[in-house]
């Protein structure tokens, strides 16, 4: 893969090769991009080693990672990502400084769930994208490994979460059977091992994720359930449910737009129709509950009693699968759809959450929505900012990334 690079950091992509229809709003996205790298520059020595986590409630100050932590990767997929663009050193040393932190995962298989996909695409699948580092290499493909080795029979998915003694034994025994819809970006770890070896296993188990995935997460009118119980032991399909969202029958936007994302993502890699068109179902789902503003709430099914929290992060993730989607469709009435809708939650979030102008934010956006049932919401956080800048970049032309 290349990106293309732009070795002073100004204003001007116009070298890029665009897929058709253009953004009708190159210029607000270019202008804020500009300010994303900067500011993921200026972060740099502020952050040092640490990985941003989450900020508390209304705070524009990150807390951090611990060792085994789901988001620890999103700040080094920035760092790759402002590299891609700009060329310039400190953001790769910066982002190869945390290799340490991934290997130690590596190190850990009792801490390996399906974020595995998460951590090793926006670390060492980037690093090894962009600079052909063939330790890099080797720690995805270790990754992969570990992954693939996740597939269970009879349910027929790479198990997602694992039980911890946290849970208590309910939600333990629960986990051990559950599919969940943030997996979906774990699959093109898969399927990136599986071009790099030639091995069909990493295909074939993704394509089986998919499928189940499509079958029992996907409703029929392409709302999502955030979770779907099997018995594990004889892959009997119990029912869906929600661990974070609103309500086991209600849709929880973070995990539309994992599925969003991850159908085009799967399309990309493989050309199969049917995933490329469960996106597109989906994103029309978007589209009839989006405001006008076009930040998602946190759940597309919340009741007017209800604060009204919106989820950035969703935005964020939902706008950079949408530009994917419409890469999909490459050219005509499809791709100018979901290229318009892209735009209008782009837009949305350039005008209502966009902080990286603030010299006090660590983040790129306000309002995000952790967890709300737990008092997580008016976050920022790390996955939010990361996939704003992937919908940044896509918006004004760029189609390879790291998943
Ligand atoms: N655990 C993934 C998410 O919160 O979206």
């Amino acid at each position: 893969m290349e990106l293309k690079q732009n070795a002073d950091s100004g204003a001007s992509y116009a070298h890029l090769e665009l897929f058709q229809p253009p953004t009708a709003h190159r210029v607000e996205f270019e202008q804020a991009l500009d300010q994303v790298v900067a500011k993921v520059g200026a972060l740099i020595p502020k952050f040092g080693l640490r990985n941003p986590r989450i900020g508390a409630p209304g705070s524009l100050q990150y807390q951090f990672c611990i060792p085994d932590e789901w988001v620890a990767s999103f700040w080094t997929g920035q760092l790759w990502l402002a590299h891609s663009l700009t060329g310039v050193s400190s953001f790769k040393n910066s982002a190869r400084m945390r290799r340490g932190y991934f290997q130690t995962v590596l190190e850990h298989p009792e801490w390996h769930d399906h974020d595995l996909g998460f951590l090793f695409s926006l670390s060492c699948v980037a690093d090894y994208r962009l600079t052909g580092n063939r330790h890099a290499r080797k720690m995805a493909l270790r990754a992969a490994d570990f992954l693939a080795a996740r597939w269970r029979q009879p349910m027929g998915f790479v198990m997602c979460w694992n039980p911890m003694l946290r849970d208590g034994p309910e939600f333990g025994a629960r986990k051990t059977g559950t599919l969940n819809i943030d997996s979906m970006q774990a699959m093109a770890l898969l399927f990136w091992a599986a071009k790099e070896t030639g091995q069909q296993s990493f295909t074939d188990i993704a394509h089986m994720h998919l499928e189940t995935s499509r079958t029992h997460l996907i409703r029929d009118d392409f709302s999502s359930y955030h979770a779907f119980e099997f018995d594990p032991r004889t892959g009997a399909p119990l029912g869906g449910f929600t661990h974070q969202g609103l309500s086991d029958e209600s849709c929880w936007s973070r995990g539309q737009s994992w599925a969003i994302h991850g159908f085009a993502q799967a399309y990309l890699y493989c050309g199969v129709e049917i995933y490329r068109d469960t996106a597109a179902g989906m994103a029309d789902y978007v589209a009839s509950k989006l405001g006008d503003d076009g930040v998602p709430l946190w759940d597309y099914d919340l009741p007017s009693d209800k604060h009204p929290y919106r989820d950035s992060s969703a935005g964020a993730i939902t706008a950079a699968g949408l530009y994917a989607l419409a890469q999909c469709f490459g050219a005509g009435p499809q791709a100018e759809t979901y290229t318009a809708l892209a735009d209008k939650m782009l837009l949305g979030l350039v005008k209502n959450c966009d902080i990286a102008g603030n010299p006090e934010a660590e983040g790129l956006l306000k309002d995000g929505a952790a967890f709300v049932d737990l008092g997580r919401a008016d976050n920022m956080l790390p996955y939010g900012d990361y996939y704003y800048m992937e919908a940044l970049m896509r918006a004004v032309g760029h189609t390879e990334f790291f998943w």
